[in-house]
């Protein structure tokens, strides 16, 4: 083996009997790194005498995939092609014993080999697609050959690894074993006669035409705007239709131009911001033990995040002030879990157990076991404060206590209790229960151990955390102001919801942001905007037309009416003709000129509002990190994750770009709702970028406050 310390380290060779056993390690999850590929090329080449060869991994995994901290560099050789060949070339037979989770190129790897055997709970996949990418390493032809084309191409285009079990039985391994899964890679490699190379194995049969068109259909529909699954289908195709080699070939061409291109790139920024994001710098204290969890107000979100507690295998009491919402909220939350069952996605019996975990509280006083209790009660401040008054009182003092509001001032929150240091945020989005984004909001005195213990909970209960400061909105919701201003003024000038909405999703966001006001109520936003300053922290033009469709009584999806209407029972947007004239009514009265508005300058001035209040908070240190703002926008807003978050998109457009439009919008439309943010400039001035950067860093700005500072 080569003497390079840093190959030698991460590859052993190993004799049992007359196999060789080839061990990789490199924590955490064994990425085939350049390390690693070269001492694998040079163990292939050492095994000497051995009768056959078993390929295995130490650690929690087997190969998680290519080194995805690589790509976007100079390519550095031996490549994972050339590792896959001299598995290829090696004269005996070489079992891949796969545990833990075998992705992309890992999984690769082990379609390289002569045989396959699974751990058990092992699962295997190829999660490319979540790159923007392609397997790129013979997958998509390899794949096909040994499970069809139809399942190969439904394991590319889901990206979601599947379990060892399903993986035997769609014939992607031989082999799944209980036991020691070394030992059993041994005795199977020891039955295997010969080389069975997968690439020597006949081509699949072609899917017709309207098969084909069929899948670009759904691929297109399923992932909107997206270009690597049309190549994975093109790739999978090629396997059916050319020679082995020729088929490598295209997929390795089609790999390379999506790997260069801007949707991976912004694809594999989300990947390590989402993983940087719940770490706080010189955040050492140790989270609490959290086994049971207190909620306050059983309405749609307590009800969510109960529901996300004992999904997450903790004890949950659920409390109420009205004893029919509780009981109310106790029935939807039985039903959730028999949907499930009826489902497969939940064994009956775990289900029972999770009721079991879910616990009525008639009296607050019920919650003073818990570790952490969480507020989703109506989102006023007398009513908070009251909550963690009582809250104060009755829970243990060494209890975290949480906040679930939207908007209010957590440090005031906070300051009804003898302790704010055990106050802090935690902003889950609707439904609580299955969206991935957590806010974490740091208050003013909230302690580390309290911050310690949400990220931790953040983590057991599969979240993506972000942490932000205290503001108004935070992080998210703040941002989100602005672009339903500009989506509220573009009406007033001259389009229409529809065409507003088209825009936006052809952009790439899930919806518009019309559709998203009926859908979550237009009397929200009238209701918060009551406790605000018309003109100062709100532009009242552009809400113009909300407020009259709510004094209307349309509130959107619930009432059967807002921007659109909607047929009974129905949440399918429909156009209304009685709109245009409500609209033409509010921009005379508020002096807005109508006009043509173009596709263009609807996403522009939608995004760049994003934009500009994104790099505002980040200047002020509400967020910590430019990419925690792209992980908040991406996981709880449908930014498109191929456009890697608002941050990102602004980096790519090019930050002089972006404060050109900014100076040139103030000019057109007033300063006070377009003055560009200060770092902005300060990075426009320099190669900096709002996607790198960390708040507090220096930019050319004066010194930042931390972020628990902030209106602190
Ligand atoms: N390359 C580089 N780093 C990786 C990596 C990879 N493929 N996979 C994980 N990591 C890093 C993470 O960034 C993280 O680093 P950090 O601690 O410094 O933040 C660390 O490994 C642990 O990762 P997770 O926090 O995600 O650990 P989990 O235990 O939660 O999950 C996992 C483990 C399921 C393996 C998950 O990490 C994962 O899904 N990884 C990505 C797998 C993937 O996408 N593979 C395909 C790569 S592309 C490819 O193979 C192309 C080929 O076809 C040519
Ligand atoms: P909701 O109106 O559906 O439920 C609130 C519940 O709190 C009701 O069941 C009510 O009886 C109960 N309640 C009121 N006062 C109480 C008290 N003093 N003690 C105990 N229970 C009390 O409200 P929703 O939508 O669940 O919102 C709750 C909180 O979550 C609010 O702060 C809101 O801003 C926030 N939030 C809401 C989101 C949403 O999409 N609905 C998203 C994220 C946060």
């Amino acid at each position: 083996m080569s003497a390079d310390a840093d190959t030698a380290s991460v590859v052993r060779l190993e004799r049992r009997g007359d196999i060789a056993l080839i061990l990789v390690d490199n924590p955490p999850v064994n990425a085939l790194s350049h390390a690693v590929r070269s001492a694998l090329v040079d163990a292939l080449g050492e095994v000497g005498e051995a009768s056959r060869v078993v390929l295995a991994c130490a650690g929690r995994t087997f190969f998680a995939g290519a080194d995805i901290s690589e790509f976007g560099k100079a390519p550095k050789a031996p490549s994972l092609a050339a590792v896959i060949a001299a598995i290829e070339a090696c004269p005996v037979p070489v079992i891949a014993a796969m545990h833990g989770t075998a992705l992309g190129g890992g999984l690769e790897v082990a379609l390289a080999c002569d045989g396959r055997i699974m751990a058990g709970e092992a699962r295997a996949g190829f999660p490319e697609i979540n790159l923007g990418l392609i397997p790129g390493a013979g997958g998509t032809q390899r794949a096909p050959r040994l499970m069809g084309v139809a399942n190969a191409l439904d394991l590319i285009l889901e990206g979601k690894p599947i379990d060892a079990l399903r993986a035997c039985e769609l014939g992607l391994v031989d082999r799944v074993t209980r036991g020691d899964l070394v030992e059993a890679a041994c005795v199977f490699a020891s039955e295997l006669k010969k080389k069975r190379c997968v690439a020597r194995l006949a081509p699949p049969s072609p899917p017709d035409a309207e098969t084909l068109d069929a899948w670009r259909t759904t691929a297109a529909r399923k992932r909107r705007g997206q270009t690597a699954p049309l190549a994975a289908i093109d790739a999978v195709d090629s396997a059916t239709r050319r020679p082995f080699e020729a088929g490598l070939k295209r997929e390795r061409a089609l790999f390379e131009d999506l790997v260069a291109g801007s949707q991976a790139r912004a694809m594999r920024h989300l990947f390590f911001a989402e993983r940087r994001a719940p770490r706080v710098d010189g955040l050492t204290a140790a989270p609490r033990r959290v086994g049971k969890v207190g909620v306050v107000g059983a309405g749609t979100m307590g009800r969510g995040i109960a529901l996300a507690c004992v999904n997450a295998g903790l004890t949950v009491r659920v409390h109420d002030a009205d004893a029919e919402a509780l009981s109310r909220a106790a029935h939807a939350m039985d039903q959730d879990l028999a949907v499930q069952v009826k489902k497969g996605r939940l064994a009956p019996a775990e289900a029972d157990d999770r009721r079991a975990r879910l616990i009525a509280a008639d009296d607050a006083s019920e919650l003073g076991d818990c570790d952490l209790v969480i507020e989703a009660v109506f989102e006023s401040l007398e009513v908070k404060k009251a909550v963690f008054e009582t809250l104060d009182a009755v829970c243990r003092p060494d209890a975290v206590l949480a906040s679930n509001t939207s908007y209010l001032d957590l440090n005031a929150i906070a300051a009804s209790t003898a302790d704010p240091g055990r106050v802090v945020g935690l902003h889950f989005f609707s439904p609580a229960h299955i969206m991935k984004l957590l806010e974490v909001v740091r208050g003013a005195r909230t302690s580390d151990a309290a911050l310690a213990t949400a990220l931790d909970l953040a983590k057991r209960l599969k979240k993506v955390a972000v942490v932000a400061g205290v503001c108004r909105g935070f992080i998210g919701n703040r941002m989100l102001q602005g672009y339903q201003r500009e989506a509220g003024l573009c009406l007033m000038e001259g389009a229409s919801p529809a065409q507003i909405d088209a825009a936006m999703t052809a952009f790439g966001m899930p919806m518009g942001p019309f559709a998203m006001g009926d859908m979550a109520g237009l009397d929200i936003g009238y209701a918060n905007r009551a406790a605000l300053t018309p003109g100062e922290d709100f532009e009242p033009a552009a809400f113009a037309v909300h407020d009259r469709l709510v004094d209307a009584g349309r509130k959107g999806v619930k009432t059967g009416a807002g921007f659109y209407r909607y047929a009974e029972g129905s949440r399918t947007p429909e156009q209304d003709p009685e709109l245009a004239p409500v609209i033409e009514a509010a921009a005379r009265a508020n002096g807005v000129k109508r006009r043509e508005v173009s596709d263009a300058e609807i996403v522009e001035r939608c995004v760049l509002a994003l934009v500009n209040e994104g790099a505002t908070l980040l200047g002020e240190g509400v967020a910590q990190r430019g990419s925690d703002i792209d992980v908040v926008y991406a996981n709880g807003y449908g930014f498109p994750r191929w456009r890697g978050g608002p941050m990102f998109y602004a980096d790519e457009a090019g930050l002089s770009t972006v404060l050109d439009t900014l100076q040139a919008n103030a000019r057109r439309f007033g300063a006070q709702w377009w003055r560009p943010a200060p770092l902005i400039e300060a990075l426009a001035a320099g190669t900096g970028r709002l996607s790198t950067h960390e708040a507090g860093s220096d930019a050319g700005l004066a010194p930042t406050r931390p972020v628990a500072d902030v209106n602190g």
